[in-house]
């Protein structure tokens, strides 16, 4: 029986997913791609070790690229590993009519796809996601960047891969707790926008899911929908950035004070708690249904212990956000599950007390 393959067109770029993706990018090297006069494939330490040998399993071609490998974890999402990477591929000879193909999680896609959109002003790159996270979420959609001293995505920009082929395959080799990450926004696709699909997902212990294919065709239809309706974050993609003003800056906190920093998804998934109840007190999400958001959450996620004294440099975090407006933050937030409002107002006053309920919310599950 023939592989069943998805396509979906996002924010311009091409995306295909399910078991014959690879076989897909296969056929595209060999045709679209077949004037490229280098090809690089961007890894960090752990996709070279584990996914480019499965990735040369399906396009033995691709043994001979030339491969650039960073290491590992979102500290190196930065400048100063873009301009190793910029380097190495100056160094082998790159040009604009290279091509890069990104192999990891969200980190890999961030960072290289911003790599290729200003080297040479811009050579083409498609995106090979490795991660739960990367598959339903940071390689569609065309933002790319990385972090500046700790801060979140501050610098970057829009820029489409010329492909994107999931295979969701490459999960058999990530580690739980990124899968778990990756999760976290699942949920926030469900939580945004389709009340079937979290009623579906809250059915099954996440830990148990062994069939991610579905789960992750629903999940891109999802973004694919929002982004399709407004590629450049004007209006409706900004309800993709549910829980993720105060979820960066749990992020952002972490990775300055923990030794073992919370992941991206994890540190989503506490902001998406006290966006539910920053919900809750101002546009009317019921009482029940953020006890159900967050209940769900802190079953799958450990609830992110803070000391009293961090709320301050938390909310001084906030201000940072690429979000705001006119020093003003400005929050997606739930009327209903799957139901979510862009572009509302939110003072600092109410962020420090979602905060300090934050502490508490712990209870709901004991
Ligand atoms: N551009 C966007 O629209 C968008 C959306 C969501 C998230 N993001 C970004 O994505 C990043 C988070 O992505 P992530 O969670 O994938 O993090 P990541 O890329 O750091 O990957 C997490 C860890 O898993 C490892 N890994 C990845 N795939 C593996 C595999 N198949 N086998 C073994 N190990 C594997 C990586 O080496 C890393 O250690 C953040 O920087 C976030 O800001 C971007």
């Amino acid at each position: 029986m023939a592989k069943k393959i998805h396509k979906f067109k996002i924010a311009g770029s091409p995306v295909f997913v399910g078991q014959s993706a690879l076989e897909e990018l296969k056929a595209h090297l060999t045709g679209n791609f077949s004037n490229k006069e280098i090809i690089f494939v961007l890894a960090d330490e752990n996709t070279i070790k584990h996914c480019f040998p499965v990735l040369t399993s399906f396009i033995p071609q691709l043994s001979s690229a030339a491969t650039i490998v960073v290491s590992h974890g979102e500290e190196f999402k930065t400048l100063e590993t873009c301009e190793r990477v910029w380097n190495e591929m100056a160094v082998a000879g790159g040009n604009r009519r290279s091509l890069l193909i990104n192999l990891g999680g969200g980190m890999i896609t961030d960072l290289g796809g911003f790599a290729a959109s200003v080297f040479h002003r811009g050579m083409d790159y498609l995106n090979v996601p490795t991660s739960l996270m990367g598959m339903i979420d940071a390689s569609l959609g065309g933002k790319t960047g990385v972090d500046l001293y700790s801060l979140k995505n501050q610098i970057g920009l829009f820029s489409a891969s010329k492909g994107v082929y999931v295979w969701p395959g490459f999960l058999s080799t990530l580690p739980h707790r990124q899968l778990l990450s990756g999760y976290a926004e699942m949920l926030k696709h469900a939580l945004i926008a389709d009340a079937t699909f979290w009623n579906r997902l809250i059915k099954i212990p996440m830990a148990v899911i062994s069939n991610w294919e579905d789960l992750i065709i629903e999940a891109i239809e999802i973004k694919g929908d929002i982004v399709n309706k407004d590629p450049e974050e004007m209006n409706v993609r900004r309800k993709l950035n549910f829980g993720h003003t105060m979820g960066h800056a749990f992020e952002t906190y972490s990775l300055r004070n923990d030794e073992n920093p919370l992941t991206h998804g994890e540190a989503i998934a506490m902001g998406m708690i006290c966006e539910a109840y920053i919900s809750y007190r101002t546009i009317g999400f019921s009482h029940e249904q953020r006890d159900e958001v967050v209940k769900q959450i802190l079953l799958n996620f450990n609830h992110y212990k803070i000391p009293t004294e961090a709320i301050d440099e938390l909310v001084e975090i906030t201000n940072y956000d690429k979000k705001n407006e006119k020093g003003r933050l400005m929050l997606t937030l739930l009327k209903g599950i799957g139901n979510s409002v862009e572009g509302q107002k939110c003072e600092t006053a109410l962020v420090r007390e979602a905060l300090f309920r934050f502490t508490d919310f712990g209870r709901l599950v004991e």
